[in-house]
């Protein structure tokens, strides 16, 4: 491979998953496994080393995982399989490239100069530049363009100079941490150490799981979750080595660190398609399972809402007088959806942020400032970024999660986990309306701390979202005609999407699904603002979905969108109107109905959310689209 020029480009890999085992299975089937239940976190190419009897051998291929193993599978035919073949030591990685195009050079493995070493990456090294020119100016050669090979260099070089003994690959990678900057999480093998795996974490998920006779590393459980549940939680800035008998972590500075273990409460089963075409149609119709499960637990005998892991005093959040929602993408719809029962039920002003402009914009916060960090993941960089900013202006932080032991519930002062299971579509769906639950128990949590709502209040909102999980069953039985509604819309240019109040967050999450999956123009609007502009988009022809709110109860909200589906109606838009059961009004307007069973007002977007995530997956499929892994995206964004 050509060597290339400090003047070209280099490019660093954002998200990416990785995987480490070392054990008594051949370990080339356990990292590509592992790999195949990561590569959600990214798919612009694969590759794994495997150490045997004093040799390391590398694989890897540009483009999704089936490169690497068709490339496996001719390689185990012939001479050159001898290490996969008997390697139970080994490395693995799917990279989503941050910059510049993916290609067989800048997949991972790195390999140092001579071989001995190979490394993994997931992460940016900041100072890669320098590091790399000092290395070029001393005569070692690079193969690639990438951050990740400085890292191998010098792991190379260190481990030269550690002192000889079982510590050595760990004090060579410590030594290398030290000289790094950036977020980074490391994997490396050495070909003089068949069973051993180190690993490095800083700012990037990294787990270990701890098995009978063989440990794995992963940047998510789900890699190792069919061999083990019992994982180690590692902080910031530490060293793990791992053997098949051992977890030995230290800090970059090489002192003992404190480790949390934790068991896995879900099976490698959570993690498989089960019959379904796609991991999103399954998460579809996991939702009932999962609100119920986020619900579960929360409500003692009187009516209190109990938080996982709060190191907040009542005290604290009696003196509460703004509340921030930071989040990305589905998530930060989930607190735009909040917004409106929060303050209703609290009656604290209450903002939502998008995590990666909240820090930039000087926010007003102190003590006094709750900051609610939601992500599924817990590894969004933005947000990551955007508590601890919080946590600077000494605002207490509390997260709304998925995942346990990941980044953002770890640095927040307060958790409510979200017990969705795994997500593995890169679409998110049961994470988001798990997260609206969780946000609203928070807000009834809350309401009730600051005596703005008694106990029997409380518990009579959460009897009405215990109802919840039916009517979503119900919507999900009744997709039929949202399937027929997709191959009708799935040669159209654009889609428009239409919410007030509480639907307003659900139309733009509709349209976030749309682009996301189906490649398509979709824009989610507030019903209201559609004459300020928007309506000149509308064409004969054109297809605008709407959530129409429900007749009872705040039937103001009713007759205003009803009297919007006329305004766009009149200038020849097609309409895909979602109304409650029994709202005959809407009927003469929609060239589309879809039903859905009628609940509270504020618990609408729990079920008229869903039949947008099957019209996504539904158009993405019949438009040919990979549902699961759309183009450019990743399922966790561990990049600012
Ligand atoms: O893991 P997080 O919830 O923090 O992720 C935030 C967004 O990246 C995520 O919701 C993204 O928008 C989804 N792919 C949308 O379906």
């Amino acid at each position: 491979m050509p060597g290339c020029s400090r003047a070209q480009l280099h490019y660093a890999d954002g998200m990416c998953g990785i995987v480490g085992y070392t054990g008594r299975q051949r370990a080339v089937d356990v990292v590509v496994d592992g790999l195949k239940r990561l590569e959600y976190r990214g798919y612009d190419s694969a590759g794994v080393a495997i150490v045997a009897d004093g040799k390391l051998d590398a694989q890897k291929r540009a483009g999704k995982l089936t490169n690497l193993t068709e490339a496996l599978k001719a390689q185990a035919t012939s001479a050159d399989g001898a290490v996969f073949e008997a390697g139970t030591t080994g490395i693995g990685h799917t990279r989503w490239a941050t910059h510049g195009a993916p290609n067989d050079l800048n997949a991972h493995p790195h390999l140092s100069e001579d071989g001995s070493i190979a490394l993994i990456h997931n992460g940016i090294i900041e100072n890669f530049a320098q590091l790399r020119g000092a290395l070029e100016r001393d005569g070692v050669f690079f193969a690639s363009e990438t951050d990740t090979e400085t890292a191998a260099h010098l792991l190379a070089r260190e481990y030269a100079n550690a002192p000889e003994g079982q510590d050595r690959l760990s004090e060579a990678m410590r030594r290398v941490c030290r000289q790094l900057e950036g977020a980074f999480t490391l994997l490396a093998v050495h070909r003089d150490e068949p069973q051993t795996v180190v690993g490095a974490r800083r700012n990037s998920p990294l787990v270990v799981g701890r098995g009978e006779g063989e440990n794995f590393l992963a940047s998510d459980v789900a890699a190792f979750i069919a061999h083990t549940r019992e994982a180690v939680e590692l902080g910031q800035d530490q060293v793990v080595r791992i053997s098949p008998t051992d977890i030995v972590v230290t800090n970059f500075d090489g002192t003992p660190a404190q480790t949390r273990e934790f068991h896995i409460d879900w099976d490698a089963s959570a993690a498989e398609k089960d019959g379904y075409d796609y991991f999103m149609l399954k998460e579809i119709a996991e939702q009932p399972r999962a609100i119920a499960d986020t619900l579960r637990g929360r409500l003692t005998g009187t009516g209190e809402v109990v938080l996982d892991d709060v190191h907040l005093t009542p005290a604290q959040l009696r003196e509460i007088d703004k509340v921030f929602v930071i989040a990305c993408g589905t998530a930060y719809h989930s607190g735009l959806v909040a917004k409106y029962a929060i303050e209703h039920w609290t009656r604290i002003p209450v903002e939502v942020e998008l995590a990666s402009e909240f820090r930039y914009r000087d926010p007003v916060l102190g003590p006094k400032t709750l900051c609610i960090a939601v992500s599924q993941s817990g590894e969004t960089m933005d947000t990551i970024m955007a508590l601890r900013h919080a946590k600077e202006q000494n605002a207490p932080v509390l997260a709304i999660c998925n995942t346990i032991g990941s980044t953002i519930p770890r640095e927040s002062d307060a958790v409510l986990y979200t017990r969705a299971g795994p997500e593995v579509a890169v679409a998110s769906t049961k994470a988001f309306l798990t997260q609206i639950v969780a946000a609203y128990l928070v807000g009834l949590y809350l309401a009730q701390v600051r005596g703005v709502k008694f106990g029997d209040e409380v518990s009579a909102v959460v009897r009405e979202l215990e109802e919840i999980p039916a009517a979503v069953q119900q919507v999900i039985e009744v997709s039929e005609p949202v399937r027929e509604i997709a191959q009708r819309l799935k040669d159209d240019k654009q889609i428009l999407f239409l919410g007030r109040h509480v639907g307003y967050p659900v139309a733009l999450e509709g349209a976030l699904k749309l682009k996301e999956l189906a490649y398509m123009h979709a824009e989610g609007f507030a019903a209201g603002e559609l004459k300020h502009g928007p309506i000149s988009l509308i064409e004969e022809g054109s297809p605008v979905v709407v959530t129409v709110p429900s007749p009872k109860g705040r039937s103001v909200l009713h007759d205003k969108m009803v009297s919007n589906i006329q305004e766009v109606r009149a200038r020849g838009a097609k309409m895909i109107i979602i109304a409650e059961e029994g709202d005959d009004v809407v009927e003469e307007y929609a060239d589309e109905l879809i039903r859905v069973p009628h609940v509270p007002t504020l618990l609408a977007p729990l079920v008229t959310t869903v039949p947008l995530q099957v019209l996504a997956c539904e158009i993405a499929s019949a438009r040919g689209h990979d549902v699961d892994q759309p183009r450019n995206l990743a399922k966790s964004v561990t990049v600012e």
